[in-house]
C-alpha cells in the first residue's frame, strides 16, 4: 500500500520537525490539497508552498485540485514542482474537456488523476479508464479535514477496481477522506493502492501511523 499523509492536517508551526518525521516515516507520496474558496468553501496552498515542501522533500508531490478552474491550477503546480495533478471530474462541463485536461497535465510532464466526490457515481469514470493514471475516490465530502469516512465509499472501490480490471488499464485507485487504522483495512480490501490520511497520520505518531498504512496489501 502507497501512503500518502496529506500536509492539510500538519502542524504548520512545527513545520520543519515534521516534514522530517515524514521524510523518514516510510510514506511514499505527500498529498497537497489545493481549495480554491469557490469548488469547496475553504482556501489552502498556493504554489510557493509547494515550492517549499519540494526543497524539503524527496517525496512523491501528490497535487489533489479541489478548484473550479483545474485547467490554470494545473499549470501552475505543474511548475511549482507536482508530480501528479489530480482535479475533479464535477469541476469540467464534458468529455471532451476531461480528455483535454488529462493530456495537458501529461504534456506538463506530470502523471494526470481524476476524482469523484461522494454523491457522483463511478460510472462517470468509465469513458475515462485508459486516460487517466490514478482515479481518486473521495471518502468525505471534499473541503476538510477531520471527517467520518463514508462507509459506501468501499463499494465505488471495488467496482472501480473492477471497471479498471476489466478495462486493462494499469491505473492505481486512491482513497481520500476519513481514513484511519480501522477504515484504511476496509479500503485494502475493496481495493485501493493509495490512502490519503491527513489527521490520523500528524495528529498522532506519524511513523507509526504511516507504518500501519504501509502494511497493507
Ligand atoms: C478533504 C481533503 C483530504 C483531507 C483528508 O477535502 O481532500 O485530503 O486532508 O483529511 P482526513 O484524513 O483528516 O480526513
Ligand atoms: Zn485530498
Amino acid at each position: 500500500m502507497i501512503a500518502a499523509p496529506s500536509v492539510l492536517s500538519l502542524d504548520y508551526s512545527r513545520m520543519k520537525e515534521q516534514v522530517d518525521e515524514l521524510n523518514a516515516s516510510g510514506a511514499q507520496w505527500v498529498h497537497f490539497d489545493v481549495m480554491d474558496g469557490h469548488f469547496v468553501p475553504s482556501l489552502t496552498f498556493g504554489p510557493e508552498i509547494l515550492k517549499g515542501f519540494r526543497a524539503m522533500s524527496d517525496l512523491v508531490m501528490d497535487v489533489h485540485l479541489m478548484v473550479t478552474d483545474p485547467m490554470h491550477f494545473s499549470d501552475i503546480f505543474a511548475k511549482a514542482g507536482a508530480d501528479l495533478i489530480t482535479f475533479h471530474i464535477e469541476a469540467v462541463e464534458n468529455e471532451e474537456d476531461v480528455r483535454k485536461l488529462a493530456a495537458h497535465i501529461h504534456e506538463l510532464g506530470c502523471k494526470a488523476g481524476i476524482s469523484v466526490k461522494p454523491k457522483t457515481p463511478v460510472e462517470t469514470l468509465r469513458p475515462y479508464l485508459n486516460d487517466f493514471d490514478l482515479f481518486l475516490i473521495m471518502s468525505v465530502e471534499p473541503g476538510f479535514g477531520g471527517q467520518k469516512f463514508i462507509p459506501e465509499s468501499a463499494q465505488k472501490i471495488s467496482d472501480l477496481k473492477a471497471m479498471l480490471k476489466e478495462s486493462g488499464s494499469q491505473a492505481v485507485i486512491e482513497v481520500d477522506g476519513g481514513v484511519n487504522g480501522e477504515t484504511a483495512k476496509i479500503c485494502a480490501e475493496a481495493g485501493a493502492d493509495v490512502l490519503v490520511a491527513g489527521s490520523y497520520v500528524f495528529k498522532n505518531d506519524i511513523r507509526r501511523a504511516v507504518e500501519s498504512l504501509c502494511v497493507l496489501q
